[in-house]
């Protein structure tokens, strides 16, 4: 199969199209950069002895994204990763979020119309859910409705849109994975997660602390009904997410499809703190601090769709996880360039 993967060069993406090159695949890549490099990409050729075409385009940008398509025909599946991913931001900048979000998926679903490709797999997100109904979430849990921000909105209303299209056009086969939480880095150290700036998620700014280049880890409340009193998440492996991507292809059928893709194991806060410390041998100080407005205090999967119907299912553990962003930390201090502005 050849795969154009939008947003391809980011986080999830990289992982996935050195995932989809070993299982023997063929990709290509269109990515503005705005919130990753060149170099991701580049890694992953050589990881994966291969080369990779990447348009350094908007994936909004149609007649550039169709010639590029065409260049490289026959193409088989989109896997759209691009768009913006920041909560925060989506809540002072909601018009920007649903322009680039929304714009990214209706453009690639006329560039499917115009290319004739029929295969194209979402990064959803169990934001979807919004405050979960009962745990473990299963796909048929709603969605829309307790979204508490404009990110959440736009993997929801993109979902929407998707599902009218393939009544429109069943021969069309889409599927929307909703990630739960992507964490850790190839096992080579090679590719990981690059946050710019200060890192909004737990596992990025964990590592942070630990290279010493932030000085504490803050909990975000202590006071909730879990366990320890700490966030409970369901923290997925990269390497397994990325896998998850490849089954989504391999199977694809005609309709449209959602899939959790997680471990459905909950982790607390404390939990996640306490597996990097082991795994980068070595204490992370912390601080409790208020709750994070639009948290959840739990949000965990059942990940047993997928597992029958891909025929996939998550291995790796959150200590593995916590392993792997300290090595790929350690190895790259800087992220893939040499200089990061850690403060901006
Ligand atoms: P990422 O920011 O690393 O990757 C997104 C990529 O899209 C980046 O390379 C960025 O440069 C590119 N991009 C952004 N706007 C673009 C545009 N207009 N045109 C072309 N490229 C554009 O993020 P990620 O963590 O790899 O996430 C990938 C997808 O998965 C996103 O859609 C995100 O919303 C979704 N998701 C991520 C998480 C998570 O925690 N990482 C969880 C659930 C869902
Ligand atoms: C995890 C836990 C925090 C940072 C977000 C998005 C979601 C999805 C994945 C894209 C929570 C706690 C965090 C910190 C902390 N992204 N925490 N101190 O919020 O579950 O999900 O990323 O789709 O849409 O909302 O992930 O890593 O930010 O937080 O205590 O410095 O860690 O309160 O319990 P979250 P996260």
């Amino acid at each position: 199969m050849r795969v154009l993967l939008a947003g391809g060069a980011g986080y999830i993406g990289a992982h996935t199209a050195l995932a989809l090159v070993e299982a023997g695949h063929e990709v290509i890549v269109v990515d503005n950069l705005s919130n990753s490099s060149a170099e991701a990409i580049a890694r992953v050729e050589r990881l994966g002895s291969t080369s990779i075409p990447l348009l350094v385009a908007d994936a909004r940008d149609e007649p550039a994204v169709l010639e590029f398509t065409r260049a490289n025909a026959p193409i088989d599946a989109i896997v759209n990763f691009a768009g913006l991913k920041s909560v925060g931001e989506s809540v002072s900048d909601p018009v920007r979020y649903y322009e680039v979000n929304l714009g990214i998926a209706l453009s690639l679903l006329n560039v499917m119309t115009a290319a004739g490709i029929r295969t194209l797999v979402f990064s959803s997100s169990a934001t979807v859910y919004g405050v979960p109904s009962s745990l473990p979430l299963t796909e048929t849990a709603p969605t829309g409705a307790s979204v508490t921000n404009p990110y959440g909105r736009t993997k929801h209303m993109i979902e929407e849109i998707l599902r009218d299209a393939v009544v429109a056009h069943p021969a069309l086969r889409i599927t929307a994975l909703r990630y739960f939480n992507p964490v850790g880095a190839h096992g080579s150290g090679h590719i990981g997660e690059d946050p710019a700036g200060i890192p909004n998620n737990l596992m990025p700014y964990v590592a942070r602390v630990a290279s010493g280049s932030l000085e504490h880890v803050g909990i975000f409340g202590d006071d909730y009904e879990t366990p320890d009193g700490t966030g409970l998440r369901d923290y997925i492996h990269v390497v397994d997410l990325a896998a998850g991507h490849v089954a989504a292809l391999e199977r694809a059928r005609e309709g449209f499809a959602v899939y959790n893709l997680g471990i459905g194991v909950p982790v607390s806060v404390r939990e996640v703190v306490a597996a990097f410390e082991r795994a980068a041998d070595r204490t992370i100080p912390q601080q409790v601090l208020p709750r994070r407005a639009g948290d959840v205090a739990a949000s965990y999967c059942d990940p047993s769709k997928a597992e029958h119907e891909l025929d996939w299912a998550a291995s790796l553990t959150i200590d593995d996880a916590c392993r792997d962003a300290w090595n790929w930390q350690r190895q790259n201090p800087t992220g893939y360039l040499p200089t990061r502005a850690t403060f901006v």
